[in-house]
């Protein structure tokens, strides 16, 4: 979602840091991007609809700058064109925002009858024009800054420069994320850490209703009542280098690929360091909630299978946008786990505050180091998958579940499990390797303008990520339905030819789902089928096959999303799709 990037001092060309800085940021997504600079003193901005690339045509990159700000906009209020894209300009301020100014509508009639006037739709301009006004009455910024806080409900990251001193930038976040990298004679502002790994792995982070001063040589850090704090600067400890496709198409094929190395990572981590008891116990809890979105949530579900049939105890799973409005019957006895790769996902985020204000222990599963739920939470668990640049999720997500398989297994017999884990990588490299399969399914499927998945229990939860990664990314419509649910209305949306995707991983429900396939098969559907090795199934009840190595029923359910993802993205590939950086959708969903 919307990324902010920039920069100060005399090192480098403002320009030409802030555009690469807003390619390193493109993975969030976004639909126009726009910079300010300062050129001989005085403040200008350029703006654009679409690629980069058609904002930096519009520069002029021969300009020496030596401040400016940069903002990839991804559309909440007002459609994506160029007058609603940042910068935002009012008077003598200009901004960069991230993030939903809720009360926008009753701050912009007030301004109005001040007789300020607005060009965009969207709450970022009303912001900027907020700042400006405050700033006229006081005539101080950092005043300005606590008015401005005051007065305005929800997220907001800001970096804005104003007129009357273009040496600095300032920034103000709440709920959205902003960081500060450091430089020597030089200083850096971004929306993720990843964006400034190439100039510094020095830090700053700024806690909710917090703002600073930056310039090329200082940062003034003012905690949530305007009182300056120390700052406190931590070291990246991550790979750098991830952020690069190499020799691969896409970042989601890229990250495909590490998939094997992910969870040798893992393995050798928590389980070969016999680092397991570093893990959370669970059992010491009275009621255990996964809280997630998206792909995170269908992990969630996964690891609800993992957790409730080899720890024997129950757990709830909760998608983290509905878990805000409803009922919670939490307390001081329980464990509400946040699952998200960005750590950013605001919906999530939000359910962790609700979970500690409820006095439950949060735990967060997280891929990205540092992040806000990283910070949130009462105990942080890292995926360590590496930066996953693709916007659909494969790498994180197999993280998260082997993860979660990982928290499930601590009081068994690990002699096994050792054994079976060690292999799992290999088995899943092989696994990736079988492209002409999947390119021979997805030419089948291409075409067709609805696809079907189903699965029962594990196996219905493995589907439903397998749907959201083939619609997410090819466009094509796709359900998941559980199994012996098809029958219950669904059933009539089969007819000739309508593909059907069956996952069967446990040979406990297989006869189960087997007879549900037959009911689709001779209604005319085409059945693509993902079952374990062991299972028998007639030859005549599917049309093709992907068969997942033997192993143990947990491992074969973790292996059975590999050929999803994978025909997910030869799908995408043949029609010509922006695989990683699909239509409408952002890396970071920073916006409730
Ligand atoms: C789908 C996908 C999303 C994310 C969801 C949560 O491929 O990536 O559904 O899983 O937006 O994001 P995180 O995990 O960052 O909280």
């Amino acid at each position: 979602m919307c990324g902010i990037i920039g920069y100060v001092g005399k090192k480098k060309s403002a320009l030409s840091f802030i555009v690469e800085g807003l390619k390193c940021l493109e993975y969030r997504g976004y639909d126009s991007a726009g910079i300010a600079y300062v050129d001989d003193e005085n403040i200008k901005i350029v703006k654009s609809e679409g690629q980069i690339s058609n904002l930096e045509t519009k520069l002029n990159m021969n300009v020496e700058s030596s401040i400016g700000i940069g903002h990839t906009r991804w559309a909440t209020h007002g459609i994506p064109n160029e007058i609603n894209s940042h910068p935002h300009r009012s008077g003598s301020i200009t901004l960069v925002h991230n993030g939903i100014i809720e009360n926008y509508m009753e701050i912009k009639d007030e301004l109005g009858k001040e007789g300020k006037k607005f060009l965009s739709d969207t709450d970022s301009e009303v912001a900027a024009c907020l700042i400006d006004s405050l700033f006229e009455k006081t005539k101080d910024m950092k005043e300005a800054i606590l008015l401005f806080k005051k007065k305005v409900k929800g997220s907001y990251a800001i970096a804005l420069m104003v007129d009357e001193d273009t040496s600095k930038i300032y920034v103000i976040k709440n709920l959205s994320p902003l960081i500060i990298g450091l430089g020597s004679d030089e200083n850096f502002i971004a929306s993720d850490v990843p964006a400034i790994l190439k100039w510094t792995k020095q830090y700053v982070t700024l806690s909710d209703g917090e703002f600073a001063i930056v310039d090329d040589k200082n940062i003034d850090l003012y905690d949530i009542d305007g009182v300056e704090k120390e700052v406190l600067v931590k070291t990246f400890s991550g790979d750098a280098s991830s952020i690069d496709k190499g020799e691969y198409e896409h970042f989601m094929l890229k990250e495909i690929h590490e998939e094997p190395e992910v969870i040798k990572t893992l393995i050798s981590e928590y389980l070969m360091e016999d680092n397991l008891s570093s893990l959370p116990n669970l059992r010491n809890y009275k009621n255990v909630t996964i809280v997630a979105c998206g792909s995170a949530y269908h992990a969630g579900l996964v690891g609800k299978h993992f957790i409730e049939n080899n720890l024997d105890i129950p757990v709830s799973v909760e998608l983290a946008s509905e878990f805000k409005y409803k009922k919670l019957f939490i307390n001081d006895e329980d464990v509400v786990i946040a699952i998200s790769q960005s750590g950013e996902t605001a919906d999530t985020l939000a359910a962790v505050k609700i979970a500690k204000s409820l006095k439950a222990h949060t735990i967060g599963i997280v891929n990205v180091k540092e992040s806000s739920i990283a910070r949130e939470v009462d105990e942080v668990i890292y995926t360590l998958a590496g930066s996953e640049i693709a916007v659909a999720t494969t790498k994180a997500y197999l993280s998260q579940i082997v993860l979660l398989l990982l928290i499930s297994i601590q009081d068994m017999n690990l002699v096994e499990w050792k054994k079976e884990l060690s292999s799992l990588p290999v088995k899943i490299e092989k696994l990736i390797n079988e492209e002409n399969l999947y390119k021979k399914i997805a030419s089948e499927v291409k075409d067709r303008d609805d696809i079907f998945f189903i699965g029962r229990q594990i196996d219905y939860a493995i589907c439903l990520e397998g749907s959201l990664k083939l619609k997410e990314i090819s466009y094509i419509h796709s359900e998941a339905y559980a199994a012996g649910e098809l029958k219950h209305g669904t059933i009539s949306l089969i007819s000739q030819d309508t593909p059907v995707f069956a996952v069967i991983t446990d040979e406990i429900i297989a006869e189960k789902t087997i007879s549900n396939i037959k009911e689709v098969k001779s209604r005319g559907a085409r059945i693509f089928l993902v079952i374990s090795e062991d299972i028998y199934i007639p030859e005549e009840v599917y049309d093709f096959v992907v068969v997942i190595p033997n192993a143990l029923k947990s491992i074969v359910s973790i292996m059975s999303v590999i050929p999803l993802q994978m025909i997910s993205y030869e799908v995408a590939k043949l029609r010509g799709c922006s695989i990683d950086k699909p239509r409408n959708l952002a890396k970071s969903v920073t916006v409730e």
